[in-house]
């Protein structure tokens, strides 16, 4: 039975396209079949993303009109064959993506597919709303600063009332991601605390990426970064994350401040 994800936040530019990518292609690493879906009309960013954007012929609005046939506008991964991404319109309005047609394109993706990720606009408009509709999942992408930690409160608020999970009484399974963890920050007092955070928002805690240069090294390849480089931090806190979303137990990772590491290491070294 497929599983339909979305990939939220209300604020933008918190890593919802990049955890979108990365966790779609650690699912996919680890066998599962898994379709990733930009519903960023305009913005067109996930394709970049996954490194597919001069192979985009027909898109979800394609496929919503009718203008093409699902499998016409999917685009299969080269690096993983179980890995597909539904790309965004650049140029239409996201006007015409439209509820009914929205409704027959995710039916037909869960048929085919063991995951269907949604990468949403930021927001909480139409476009937002559309995204998490069909969701079983939300992945609800945090950065540990007040700003952010709002606007997931109010997201999480649209998750229970604007989710035909909701609508028909039934809960919509709901998971924090807090991204852009910086623990020379935390350590410092800038930033919230990893259980302040989790005390104002009470939901389960999925993972904690750290800020890394390897995401936006990824990103520059077109590489989800599990698959740019496995063994960098941030690639290994979002494979633990998918392992999580299959039902497995991972202990939880605290991104740890490397550079005090390296400090105490350079110290420890001269004291010697
Ligand atoms: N863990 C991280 N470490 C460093 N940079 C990051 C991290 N996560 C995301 N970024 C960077 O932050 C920027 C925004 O990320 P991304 O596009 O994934 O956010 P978004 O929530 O999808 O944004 P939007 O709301 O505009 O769709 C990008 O430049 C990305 O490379
Ligand atoms: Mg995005």
């Amino acid at each position: 039975m497929a599983e339909v994800m979305v990939v939220t936040s209300g604020k933008g530019g918190v890593g919802k396209t990049t955890s979108t990518a990365a966790l779609g292609a650690a699912l996919a690493q680890a066998g599962q079949k898994v379709v990733v879906v930009d519903f960023d009309v305009g913005l067109r960013n996930l394709d970049l993303v996954m490194g597919a954007e001069r192979r985009v012929v027909y898109d979800l609005i394609n496929v919503v009109q009718g203008d093409a046939n699902l499998n016409q506008a999917l685009i299969r991964d080269k690096r993983v064959d179980t890995l597909c991404l539904l790309p965004a319109s650049q140029t239409r309005d996201k006007d015409n993506l439209t509820q009914d047609g929205v409704d027959r394109v995710m039916d037909q993706l869960r048929a085919q597919f063991d995951w269907v990720i949604c990468d949403s606009p930021a927001g909480i408009e139409r476009g937002a709303t559309l995204a998490m509709r069909h969701a079983d999942v939300a992945v609800v992408v945090t950065n540990p600063e007040v700003s952010s930690v709002r606007d997931s409160d109010r997201i999480i608020g649209l998750l229970d009332s604007k989710t035909l999970r909701a609508e028909s009484g039934s809960r919509i399974e709901k998971h924090l991601l807090l991204t852009r963890y910086d623990a020379m920050r935390a350590e410092r007092g800038d930033m919230l605390k990893i259980d302040d955070v989790l005390e104002i928002l009470s939901i389960p805690l999925l993972g904690i990426v750290p800020e890394s240069p390897e995401v936006l090294r990824a990103s520059n390849l077109g590489t989800p970064v599990t698959l740019s480089d496995a063994q960098s931090a941030p690639a290994r806190a979002y494979a633990d994350a998918a392992r999580r979303l299959m039902g497995q137990t991972i202990p939880m990772t605290v991104p740890a401040d490397r550079s005090k590491g390296l400090l105490n290491k350079f110290f420890g070294r001269r004291a010697a």
